[in-house]
């Protein structure tokens, strides 16, 4: 078989390969994948129960944009997040998880080597995503030194004739951070400069911690024209398996995704349709909050990380729910550090390099793992540590 060569530029992430390997090792307790280990809440799971007794519909196609009561319910979340009236028939698209949206907004923008402009450490699918687009990444170095924090020299310096698009995770995965409104606006002028459009991947726009302001892109007016905003129900209604998100964009750019959508995957699963429509229709006000949850597992990691100073430092997240700390004490490839504390410890984790050049020396840590898992990787990530100081 000749394989295009689109497809054998690009791999799996190390996000999935890592739990692929870890299958070789029984009893691995995982900080790697970002999965809530709490179930789609029971509410959720009741409604959908219901309406496919009820409801023929839900075993269908649905119509193309989405379900309408969904995408009505989304254009009413938009238009909180937003500030402004949101048309949920014309600027909204219900995607098969907001990686499908992501996906179909890069699809639709980029031609074969036109550049895209990626924060560095940033999410990793992201990277693939350009490449399979016929893209170039081009990586602008945040700074650790200060919190990762943007260099806006290195971001104008980033620009060539050829940028069309720049990337913004916010909060990203995988440090944890989050950009501050003065940041957004140097991004915002320099996309509104160089005339570049804007993919947000704000999936994680709920999770932001220590009641830190979340500046969404969508509260700059002046890019309205050149914004494309990406959600997912994964992580805040713990939906991960179901495959459901949405776009938000002018209706110039969903009349363009529609088609990617539509030759993809004609639609998202309806049955997730109706999950979504559930999760944001019929929460009991007594339902546990998951940011409480997580907020309470950042704690504890951080805690966990302060106890193995000689191995790692870090910068705390503000926002998500990963920490990406640098190792210390070995000149291991991110790749081989993560390997052996696969196979040493038992513990699995993400590899820097994953997320970009800056992400060497690094691994990623996720704590969508219960209370007791990352108690139980940090004690066999500190017996193993004392064995490397042997
Ligand atoms: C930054 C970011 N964007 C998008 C996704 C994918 O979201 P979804 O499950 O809605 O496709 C993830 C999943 O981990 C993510 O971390």
């Amino acid at each position: 078989m000749r394989f295009a060569k689109r497809v054998e530029n690009i791999q799996v992430s190390a996000i999935k390969r890592m739990p692929l390997l870890a299958r070789e090792v029984p009893g691995a307790v995982s900080l790697g994948q970002g999965i809530p280990s709490v179930a789609t809440p029971a509410y959720i799971r009741r409604k959908v129960s219901e309406w496919l007794e009820t409801d023929p519909a839900i075993g269908k196609y649905s119509l193309q944009p989405g379900v309408p009561a969904l995408k009505s319910a989304v254009a009413g979340v938009l238009a909180g997040k937003a500030g402004r009236e949101v048309d949920g028939e014309s600027e909204v698209f219900i995607a098969a998880g907001a990686m499908e949206a992501l996906f179909t907004a890069l699809v639709s923008l980029v031609d074969q080597d036109d550049e895209v402009l990626l924060f560095d450490p940033g999410y990793a699918s992201h990277i693939e995503q350009v490449l399979f687009s016929g893209g170039r990444p081009v990586f602008v170095p945040l700074s650790e030194e200060t919190d990762w924090s943007l260099d806006e020299g290195a971001l104008r310096r980033a620009v060539t004739p050829r940028t069309k698009v720049i990337v913004v995770c916010n909060p990203l995965n995988p440090t944890g951070k989050v950009f501050s409104a003065a940041e957004l606006q140097c991004i915002v002028a320099v996309a509104r400069e160089y005339d570049l459009a804007i993919i947000a991947d704000e999936t994680y726009d709920f999770l932001v911690y220590d009641g830190r302001p979340f500046p969404s892109l969508l509260s700059f007016p002046e890019i309205r024209d050149r914004l494309i905003s990406c959600y997912s129900f994964s992580k805040q209604f713990a939906m991960t398996g179901w495959r459901v998100g949405y776009m938000y964009a002018p209706p110039s750019v969903i009349d363009q995704a529609l088609k990617v959508h539509d030759a993809a995957v004609i639609c998202a699963p309806t049955i997730s349709q109706y999950a979504a429509l559930a999760a944001l229709t019929a929460r009991p006000d007594d339902e546990a909050d998951i940011k409480a949850i997580l907020q309470r597992r950042r704690d504890l990691l951080l805690s966990r990380l302060d106890r193995l100073q000689d191995l790692f430092s870090y910068v705390a997240p503000q926002g998500a729910y990963y920490v990406f700390p640098r190792y210390r004490k070995t000149q291991l490839t991110s790749e081989m550090f993560a390997l052996r504390l696969l196979h040493e410890a038992r513990v699995i984790t993400i590899p820097g390099s994953a997320f970009g050049p800056s992400g060497e020396d690094h691994i990623r840590l996720s704590y969508g793992a219960a209370e007791e898992e990352i108690d139980e990787a940090f004690d066999r990530i500190e017996l193993w540590n004392a064995k490397l100081n042997d």
